[in-house]
């Protein structure tokens, strides 16, 4: 496989605060074209808030973030996602009272090309047979994976460059978090660059090409993703070791 080498996503220097209390305390990382890009840590560490923070659903304290080369800086979430920056949140956040079919249109609403959009549908149909099957069904109905993966599914409709996933596999079945794993390596397969926020350190890091970890609003370690899998700090804090 090529180097990857294009910055695609640069974190300088992050803070931000919760009213008086200090969730993100200085982070940098950066993540390149191509790459799928692990973070892990404790609960509270401060990984969604980072997140939101990156997709410009909260703001900043201090520090930048650039995207394409840019400072995003204030930019609200709908503009990032027009861009490319797309986030799918902790919980899912699903439309209940809609069928599968519509949230997946959904996931279009910065895009107008009509027939674009019914050949991705149909190609999330391919990724996610299990939609296809329910495609009628209200998504209030569906289960936990299914959800997931609804949602997964709503986030690649509006063709993104970088994808940023928070806990996909939280509160799953095995057999959903294995498929969920699947459909994460499938997205990077396809050129996606990916950012994975996982509890399940052990898996995300195997997929990962790097990762970073996180603790108490800091970053505390980076390095390839086998080599953080091997580490006897990481396996002892993170993989029950
Ligand atoms: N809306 C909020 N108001 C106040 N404090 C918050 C808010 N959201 C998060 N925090 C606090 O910020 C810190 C970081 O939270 P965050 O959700 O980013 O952690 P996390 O690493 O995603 O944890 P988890 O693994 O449990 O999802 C925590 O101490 C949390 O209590
Ligand atoms: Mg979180």
């Amino acid at each position: 496989m090529a180097e990857k080498t294009n910055v695609l996503l640069k974190v300088k220097g992050l803070k931000v605060a919760y009213g008086g209390i200090q969730a993100v305390k200085g982070v940098d990382f950066e993540v390149r074209e191509g790459e799928l890009v692990s973070l892990i840590g404790s609960n509270g560490a401060g990984k969604t808030t980072t997140m939101k923070a990156i997709t410009g659903t909260l703001g900043m304290n201090d520090g930048d973030i650039e995207y394409l080369g840019k400072s995003i800086r204030g930019r609200g979430a709908w503009d990032l996602v027009k861009e490319g920056l797309v986030m799918v949140p902790e919980g899912r956040g699903v439309f209940a009272r809609m069928t599968i079919t519509e949230n997946l249109l959904m996931g279009a609403y910065t895009r107008n090309d009509q027939a674009g959009i019914a050949a991705d549908i149909e190609k999330m149909f391919t990724i996610f047979p299990r939609l296809r099957e329910r495609k009628d069904q209200l998504a209030g109905t569906m289960s936990g994976g299914e959800q997931q993966m609804l949602a997964m599914g709503r986030a690649l409709m509006s063709q993104p460059k970088v994808l940023l996933l928070d806990e996909p596999s939280m509160g799953l079945s095995p057999i959903m978090v294995d498929k969920i794993f699947e459909v994460v390596r499938d997205v990077y397969q396809l050129g996606v660059t990916v950012v994975l926020v996982e509890q399940n350190a052990s898996r995300a890091l195997a997929l990962a090409d790097r990762g970073y970890v996180m603790e108490s609003g800091l970053i505390t370690m980076t390095g390839a993703g086998q080599d953080l899998l091997s580490d006897p700090k990481v396996r002892a804090a993170y993989l029950g070791e």
